[in-house]
């Protein structure tokens, strides 16, 4: 528990209740967390997620491997030598959440963590649970609002914007659609972050879907608290842009430097992934 006090330490006071969960309506957040088998989601997240499931199963895998790719790739950047983290679309905690997995591999790590659920907030404390020694925090924004983002005197206080940052937008530019312009909300991000920082993404696909399937689940998503943008790899591409891909480069997420033999399928997971250097 000391070692989680001192990952409260700059957070303590960000975590604050909810003004209103709205659980009556599915929360992106909450059906992700019944996908990966958490426990924090309501009546509502369930049904829409078991609608989902009758859609297509690869929502509960893909969810899986979309989690596995975060950890692989926060695993990997720390190896690099990057301490610091603007994890954006942060879900509920669950094991291996970005602050653990980085103080595993590297010491000193400064995570400030953002969503937009409220629900988030209620589980900081736990969230800011782990290994490691770090400072961590959890803040309520919206992705959608880059400008206040970065000057939000929060991220401030943990992140220094003169040292590298990886910039973590894992499952969550699938919520903003076209018209809220996600590729300028990126590009705002990336321009904010010195040389050697990393841009970690991935984003749900509908390349290897029906269109059936994409369009039911476009619907479904509609009467949740987010609608669902998936897209083709070739748009997934155009977010890396300016950035160097490392290797392999954008892959499905289970293919994303693996450490298990791959399964039959992986190479047709509904989710593309991929981290960038800026240089
Ligand atoms: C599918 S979960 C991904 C969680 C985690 N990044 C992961 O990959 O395991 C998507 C998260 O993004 C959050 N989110 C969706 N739209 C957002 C927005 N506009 N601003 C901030 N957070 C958002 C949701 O509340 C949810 O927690």
């Amino acid at each position: 528990m000391t070692q989680s006090r001192q990952w409260m330490r700059a957070g303590e006071d960000d975590v604050r209740p909810p003004t209103d969960l709205r659980t009556d309506i599915p929360h992106p957040a909450r059906m992700y967390d019944y996908f990966i088998g958490g426990k924090d989601n309501f009546a509502a997240d369930r049904e829409a997620a078991e609608q989902a499931l009758a859609i297509s199963p690869e929502f509960r895998t893909g969810a899986l491997a979309n989690r596995g790719f975060l950890q692989r790739a926060v695993r990997h950047v720390a190896g690099q030598g990057v301490r610091q983290f603007l994890d954006i679309g942060t879900g509920i905690p669950t094991a291996g959440s970005t602050h653990q997995i980085a103080g595993e591999v590297t010491s000193d790590v400064r995570v400030a963590y953002l969503d937009n659920d409220p629900i988030v907030l209620v589980h900081g404390r736990a969230l800011l649970e782990g290994a490691g020694q770090g400072t961590a925090t959890v803040i309520h924004a919206d992705l959608r609002e880059p400008a206040a983002i970065l000057a939000n005197p929060e991220v401030r206080e943990v992140l220094d914007f003169d040292q590298p940052i990886a910039l973590m937008l894992v499952a969550i530019l699938h919520f903003l659609k076209d018209d809220e312009d996600p590729i300028g909300i990126v590009r705002q991000l990336v321009d904010a972050l010195p040389a050697g920082s990393r841009l970690v993404l991935s984003h749900a696909t509908g390349d290897f879907a029906t269109r059936e399937q994409v369009e039911r689940a476009r619907t479904l998503y509609s009467g949740s608290a987010a609608a669902l943008t998936p897209r083709s790899r070739e748009q997934v591409t155009t977010f890396f842009e300016g950035l160097e891909l490392e290797e392999p480069g954008l892959v499905t997420a289970p293919l994303w430097r693996p450490d298990a033999p791959a399964q039959p399928g992986d190479d047709r997971a509904p989710a593309w992934a991929g981290v960038g250097v800026k240089r």
